[in-house]
């Protein structure tokens, strides 16, 4: 009985379809599954959640469609973790089966995603991580960054020490990919200028017992340190340069995560400090004062790097999904429209390169009161070198 019931209903519905207008006739498209990919604990937790609120940001400003089709989204914290990265991914490869995957801060983990990603032809879209590999040794058709290589504010810092006139540098950072990276950007185009790196110091992510290397920094009396720390690392880099005496003797300058997203826990210890960036807090551009008071609108909270990288990663699976009608399947048709596009970002303007990484302008900034301030442009349209990439 019950079965002649429902076989009824089956075969009504099926001659409502086949009679319906094309309009009630084709079915709504799937919900895109975007699989976000990033920290949201640990010393890189807000930055995690910045790029989220990002990249809802855009999504939420396009009705929450992008290229016609519904937008769901998986998350998974990463921790910062390389040991967990691969597990990780294929949470959202294996076992939520996501179109695309929107991930991550750190350098270790995003090399893991990326390899994840290159093995199952996944969509991946860097919202941060700047390892030169991701855009490098690792790139692929598939693989894209909407920030910056490590290699980019390095090599910009280089050049405006270079012209400084300081010829005896220590650097400082985390060792893994992005602080190895940040250093070896800065070296080139500080040697390339005249000056030189004479000591490399570092400690293991994320340690910040930073007392005994500012003992050393202070006893080494350089011309000036380069920096490469970010999120909550940074905050306290900056205080206890500050406390070791050193602020104002010895001239610090960094890539400019060391003071975005962490100037109100950093407060007169960063005063003044100059660092380069792909973005800054006063650009004055209109499309980032309309950016900057949608996100304060919607978050209460002024914006920083990692907010528009987040935005911009939403921008760009807009443009690809577009090209392709929605269809996220259609890999070739994705990548073209992303390697012509010029991206309207809050930023300024950028293009990809080659390798899929933003040839962008790097900004001087100096930290005046809450704010990286731009200063001038250090670097413009910096194309990462792309080292290693055949594609
Ligand atoms: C990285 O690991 O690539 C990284 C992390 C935090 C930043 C920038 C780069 O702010």
């Amino acid at each position: 009985m019950k079965l002649r019931v429902l076989t009824l209903t089956a075969s009504i519905a099926a001659a409502l379809a086949m009679s319906a207008g094309p309009a009630s006739a084709q079915p709504a498209a799937p919900k895109l599954k975007v699989g976000l990919m990033l920290p949201y604990t640990g010393t890189f937790a807000a930055l995690g959640t910045a790029i989220e609120n990002g990249f809802r940001l855009y999504v939420a400003e396009q009705g929450g469609k992008l290229g016609g089709r519904e937008i769901e989204v998986f998350k998974v914290d990463d921790e910062s973790d390389p040991s967990k990265a691969t597990d990780n991914v294929n949470k959202l490869i294996k076992r939520d089966q996501v179109d695309v995957l929107v991930g991550t801060v750190h350098s270790g983990v995003a090399m893991a995603m990326a390899k994840a990603a290159k093995e199952t032809g996944t969509l991946l879209i860097v919202p941060n991580a700047g390892a030169d590999a991701v855009t490098g040794p690792m790139c692929a058709p598939n693989i894209f960054r909407s920030s910056f290589s490590n290699w980019q504010p390095g090599y910009a810092m280089g050049e405006v020490v270079a012209k400084k006139g300081h010829k005896n540098v220590v650097t400082i950072t985390w060792k893994y990919a992005a602080g190895d990276e940040s250093v070896k950007g800065f070296k080139e185009a500080l040697e390339k200028g005249g000056g030189k790196v004479t000591k490399e110091l570092s400690l293991p992510f994320p340690n910040v017992e930073f007392q005994a290397l500012l003992t050393e920094i202070a006893a080494a009396k350089p011309d000036a340190v380069y920096t490469f720390f970010a999120g909550g690392g940074a905050v306290k880099f900056v205080k206890d340069y500050a406390a070791a005496g050193l602020k104002g003797k010895i001239p610090l300058y960094g890539a400019g995560f060391l003071t975005d997203g962490t100037l109100e826990a950093q407060g007169a210890d960063a005063a003044d400090l100059l660092t380069t960036l792909h973005y800054a807090d006063s650009l004055g551009l209109p499309r980032d004062n309309a950016f900057r008071l949608s996100y304060a609108k919607a978050y209460k909270l002024q914006p920083d790097v990692y907010a528009v990288q987040g935005y911009d990663a939403a921008q760009m699976l807009g443009i690809g999904l577009a090209a392709v009608k929605g269809d996220a399947t259609k890999k070739d048709g994705f990548a073209d429209a992303l390697r012509k596009a010029k991206i309207d970002s809050p930023r300024g303007p950028f293009t990809l390169s080659k390798a899929h990484n933003p040839v962008q302008d790097i900004y001087l900034r100096q930290v005046s009161g809450k704010e990286n301030k731009s200063i001038g442009v250090a670097s413009k349209a910096l194309a990462d070198p792309g080292r290693g990439c055949r594609m």
